[in-house]
């Protein structure tokens, strides 16, 4: 049974769910998070449908063992491939991450936005069906970031290898002069220093986290599980099936005291 004391439970296919983890708790301090970071298996973007379902269950089965109240699928790639069946097969609310594509098409001066997601969010049919939705009349130029995600969970965000990498992904966007970059997946974020470096000054990067902070309130609130008070508001607690160490480092667990521990799930 589901109580608004209950944590906000997320879950990603590796570290970079952290970046949504950050605007929900900036944005709701007063709400208990539960952080799972599925390393062991990352990454989520090279599976099949059915793996990633698979994987996005035994994530759920995990955090709804924590007592979690809500669970927020912190992962582009499991959204877009899994939460119609997590929707289905679970009663708690769901809230998932899909790139911003409606918000750039919109804003896009130049009718030309480029899309940096993996190949399993790229070939879903949610991410399709939001494509032709809103940037139907658009050129929207779509990039698999392969290996960007292997790099991050390395802790490698600020290294050559990924500088050299992204200065290849980039170039066919560049080409068709895009004024809006979307980040199609939450491990993307921690690029931004190393984008803005490579991109000209006129290219907006768009990510979702903080839209996402903003919808996790709005479900909280409708399904009157949302924390009003707490006069002593619980550390986060962070998991992780491998090692916890670039988990740590991008949180600055040490700095706030957060505890990461492992956990086999
Ligand atoms: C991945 O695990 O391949 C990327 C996660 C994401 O799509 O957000």
């Amino acid at each position: 049974m589901t109580h608004s004391n209950g944590p906000i439970g997320i879950f990603d296919s590796g570290v970079g769910g952290t970046s949504i983890w950050k605007e929900i708790h900036h944005l709701l301090p007063l709400e208990k998070t539960i952080y799972l970071s599925d390393s062991r298996n990352a990454p989520y973007g090279e599976k099949t449908q059915d793996e990633i379902i698979r994987l996005s269950i035994k994530n759920t089965q995990k955090l709804l063992a924590l007592d979690c109240k809500i669970i927020v699928v912190a992962c582009n790639t499991a959204t877009t491939n899994a939460i119609k069946v997590l929707r289905e097969s679970f009663e708690v609310p769901f809230i998932g991450i899909e790139p911003a594509i409606k918000p750039a098409a919109l804003q896009s001066k130049h009718k030309a936005v480029g899309i940096l997601a993996t190949r399993g969010t790229l070939a879903s049919q949610l991410f399709s069906k939001t494509s032709e939705l809103y940037a139907g009349d658009i050129d929207v130029i779509e990039v698999e970031g392969r290996g960007l995600v292997e790099l991050i969970e390395k802790g490698l965000y600020f290294s050559e290898e990924i500088r050299e990498l992204l200065r290849e992904l980039l170039e066919p966007m560049l080409k068709a002069r895009i004024d809006y970059l979307v980040l199609g997946c939450s491990h993307y974020p921690y690029l931004i220093p190393v984008l803005k470096e490579l991109l000209p000054e006129n290219v907006t990067i768009i990510d979702s986290g903080e839209a996402v902070a903003r919808q996790t309130k709005a479900v909280l609130e409708k399904n009157s599980l949302l924390r009003e008070e707490n006069p002593n508001p619980e550390l986060p607690v962070f998991y992780s099936n491998s090692d916890p160490s670039v988990l740590s480092e991008l949180i600055e667990a040490e700095k706030w005291g957060y505890q990461v521990s492992y956990l086999d799930f």
